[in-house]
């Protein structure tokens, strides 16, 4: 039996497919594509996913589409009457739905096949139920609570929920217009970020600044007595305007969220050229602190009304890595699962595990414990590449191979480590990275100089042998995702200064060798050399999707000041 999961007409479109209980394959459109959040129906993938499984679309058994044009009808109706949306508001809305409504018939045109050569069932797994999914029924726990937290999807922006072995029940939901996501990337754009995705880099930025106006933001965020939130509504201008997404093109862009009575009340907007203030930094931090209390304060309710001990989370906000690595001390929950994907993209995954496990009532599966499901090229593919451009390369394996990157690293070399399959999910995690030495102070500068050319307020990431977390940070935890940020230990600050963030913490990866062995082999020949279990680790990419391929691997290692290029066995080298 095939599953074929798809998140199509939303951002981050993806595929993914299950063979019986095996997952087979799952890519993000964006990198076939080159567009960021790639977002209308993503064929590339759903071609990739078909290929790796060796079908064609006709051996399909189900196709799992994580949008659900018919759900919450009656509150959308009701919602745009009251609000009086304008005509063009109504239109743009009806046609996103005729879109998503008219999935087989796109399937048919794309694949040039009759309706009888289809015999999926097509299957609609409303928005957040698909969140909900890909992280229960991904992780290990046999029963947990879930939350699915975003912007918007179906009309729901957040959704609570339990889950027993292979069923979920839904619990309550916060609607349109109320949503955190929203919340949050309004004052991202208001803070001068205006793109797509932009979130993160007020998570970034938080920790420069002070959290002096959590106690104004309480008049933008109101917290519920019964665990959930509202928005002000006076301060945001979706419920007059709708929530303008456009993805004609594929690039996702969104209509500006705030009021003149946010800026009445905040202050003139920021320009995106704009030097950021000491006022820009207190104000992130303070965006950033409420949004931690506000997913507290949900789950604290949650664990208390459900008394279960383990939770799971996805969705758009679940991606606050800040916040998530606070959540065990801060609520009353024990343990915690996000799934690798579990931002929209993920939500492939959910639809196909919503219908392996809610409707086919099959038995759960095992733990989603990597997300290494994309596209993968063999040594001989990768020389190809190499010879049709006369570059120069040797090759290295094994321990050779570690012992000659790791002596780059340590020469404040930067390298580009391009390696098996592609990461499902918007983390790179040692098969399409960009890794340097942890403990040079000067590393960001050059990083950013040769390569990233990035804010200079945004931290870079640690990947650390699983089994010196203990030494290098304040809690232990797998954090084999990048999903959660830790203090770092005081008197570790100095020696991996590159990677540790102003207010003192890292956005780790666990490396385990018994799931990644090669990248583990890295950075123990690199400990074995330094002392120190630790790599800096950043996507392989600039300003780009992280790249997909050697042509591509090979295309940005030329244009930038990278030093090495690593792919599978095969080393290129400036020197
Ligand atoms: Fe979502």
């Amino acid at each position: 039996m095939y599953i074929l999961g798809i998140n199509a007409y939303h951002a981050d479109a993806s595929a993914c497919i299950y063979h019986n209980d095996q997952l087979i394959a799952a890519a993000e459109e964006e990198r076939f594509r080159r567009i960021k959040h790639w977002a209308g129906f993503p064929t590339i993938a759903i071609e990739f996913c078909l290929k790796e499984a060796g079908i064609s679309i006709s051996d399909v058994d189900y196709i799992g589409i994580s949008r659900d044009p018919k759900a919450n009808l009656g509150k959308k109706v009701f919602t745009a009457l009251k609000n009086r949306l304008s005509l063009s508001n109504m239109l743009n809305r009806a046609k996103n739905l005729k879109k998503a409504a008219s999935i087989e018939e796109e399937i048919l045109n794309h694949f040039k096949i009759n309706k009888s050569d289809l015999k999926a069932q097509i299957i609609n797994v409303e928005h957040h139920r698909s969140h909900l999914a890909s992280a229960f029924f991904a992780s290990d726990f046999e029963e947990a609570a879930i939350l699915s937290i975003d912007g918007f999807g179906d009309y729901s922006s957040t959704m609570i929920a339990t889950g027993k072995v292979n069923k979920i029940t839904v619990l309550d939901t916060v609607s349109y217009p109320h949503s955190a996501g929203v919340f949050y990337t309004t004052f991202t754009q208001y803070l001068g970020f205006p793109h797509y995705g932009d979130e993160y880099k007020i998570m970034g930025l938080a920790p420069y600044g002070e959290a002096k106006y959590v106690e104004q933001l309480r008049d933008v965020l109101i917290f519920k007595d019964n665990g959930l939130f509202e928005l002000n509504l006076d301060y945001f201008n979706h419920p007059k305007k709708g929530v303008q997404m456009v993805w004609e093109g594929g690039v996702p862009n969104m209509d500006s969220l705030y009021t003149q009575h946010l800026v009445d009340k905040f202050g003139p907007l920021r320009d995106k050229d704009e030097p950021l203030s000491q006022y820009h930094k207190d104000l992130a931090a303070s965006v950033q602190r409420i949004t931690e209390e506000l997913i507290f304060h949900i789950l604290n309710h949650l664990q208390k009304k459900t008394g279960l001990k383990n939770i799971c989370i996805a969705g758009g906000v679940a991606q606050n890595s800040v916040a998530n690595g606070k959540i065990l001390a801060n609520t009353t929950f024990e343990k915690l699962y996000i799934p690798p994907a579990g931002h929209d993209a993920g939500t492939c995954l959910g639809a196909a595990l919503w219908i392996y496990n809610q409707v086919l009532d099959k038995p759960r599966l095992p733990i989603t414990n990597h997300g290494y499901l994309g596209s993968q090229f063999s040594n001989e593919e990768i020389i190809e590449v190499l010879e049709k451009q006369n570059i120069e390369y040797k090759k290295l394996e094994g321990e050779a191979l570690f012992n000659h990157v790791s002596d780059c690293l340590i020469n404040s070399g930067v390298v580009g480590w391009f390696q098996g399959r592609a990461e499902f999910g918007p983390r790179a995690l040692g098969h399409r990275s960009i890794i340097a030495d942890p403990r040079r102070i000067d590393a960001k500068e050059i990083l950013n100089a040769k390569i990233k050319r990035r804010e200079s307020f945004r931290p870079f990431a640690p990947s650390i042998l699983k089994e010196y977390v203990s030494e290098y940070f304040e809690m232990v935890d797998d954090v084999p995702f990048m999903e959660k940020v830790f203090p770092i230990k005081k008197e570790k600050h100095a020696a991996i200064p590159a990677v540790t963030h102003a207010d003192g913490t890292g956005r780790l990866q666990t490396v385990d060798k018994a799931v990644e062995p090669k990248y583990y082999g890295l950075i123990e020949a690199f400990r074995q050399k330094t002392g120190v279990p630790i790599l800096l680790n950043t996507s392989f990419n600039e300003n780009e999707p992280i790249v997909n391929t050697p042509e591509e691997a090979l295309a940005c290692y030329l244009r930038t000041k990278m030093d090495m290029l690593v792919m599978g066995d095969i080393v290129v080298s400036r020197v």
